[in-house]
């Protein structure tokens, strides 16, 4: 069981963002992806739940096509596939436990009581117990990212992808929310895909990291492996030196 992009290419417009970007992510697995602002890192995130279809190439989850899937499995892939906005994307004017609850209510078989007890079970999860009657704009941006992984976990997902979770965060917080991706694949065993352009998150949460760079990867690798890399790209981007990335200054 795994997640597997091969050879994605997707361009908007003229602008051609992936040109052959290949991963693959196994079972039990944290791999990082990371890369500068505006690289395509959310829109390679978006082909492994559908959101985005490739124009050439192929997006497996579990041995599924998903770049050529339904609308309707789409749905039920998405169960599987937990998202974490890059900006926690709360509904403002539900509740918290309702904006954790919303995956839950499209399931059929589910009682309301059922619904709530797992929603203050994920609530439990994020250290953020007996929140639910409490409004988005009442909590913290920490906090409000923690509730967007309470969402994301509702469903009891195998994977887990995470769009920037530490961006615009404290040192502490960002520390919290690192703790919090670690705890999610040590105690819901979960296969996460990190996005980030923090460095430090990277190379603590991952088994691997990939550098996304001009549509592709351009080294992947143990972070003990990364940091050791002599790629003028690799150097660049983990010591924050644009002028080795061969960027004007
Ligand atoms: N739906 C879209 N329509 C048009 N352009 C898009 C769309 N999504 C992303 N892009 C463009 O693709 C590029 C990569 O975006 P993105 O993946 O969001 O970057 P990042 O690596 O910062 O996450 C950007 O230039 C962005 O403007
Ligand atoms: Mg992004």
């Amino acid at each position: 069981m795994s997640i597997r992009l091969e050879e994605v290419h997707k361009a908007f417009g003229r602008k051609e963002v992936l040109r052959g970007f290949t991963i693959e992510i196994h079972e039990g697995e944290t791999v990082s992806i990371i890369g500068g602002s505006g690289v395509g890192k959310s829109v390679a995130l978006k082909h492994i739940v559908g959101l985005l279809r490739p124009d050439r190439g192929e997006v497996w989850v579990d041995g599924e096509n998903v770049g050529r899937m339904p609308q309707q499995e789409l749905y039920k892939l998405r169960r599987n596939v937990g998202y974490v906005f890059q900006f926690a994307a709360l509904f403002d004017s539900m509740t918290i436990g309702e904006n954790v609850g919303m995956g839950l209510r499209r399931i059929p078989e589910m009682s309301r009581a059922s619904i709530a007890e797992r929603v203050a079970e994920c609530l439990r999860l994020v250290d953020l117990e007996g929140f639910e009657e409490r409004m988005p704009a009442e909590i913290s941006g920490g906090q409000r990212k923690r509730v967007g992984f309470a969402r994301a976990i509702a469903t009891e997902p195998k994977y887990l992808l995470y769009d920037e979770p530490t961006t615009g965060l404290d040192p502490v917080t960002t520390a919290v929310i690192d703790e919090l991706i670690m705890r999610m694949r040590r105690e819901l065993g979960v296969t996460g895909v990190v996005i980030t352009h923090d460095m430090n998150s990277a190379f603590r949460v991952s088994d691997r990291v990939a550098l996304l760079h001009e549509g592709r990867v351009r080294f992947q690798g143990t972070p003990t492996e990364m940091r050791a890399a002599d790629d003028r790209i690799v150097r660049g981007f983990i010591e924050g030196r644009p002028e080795l990335m061969g960027a004007a200054p």
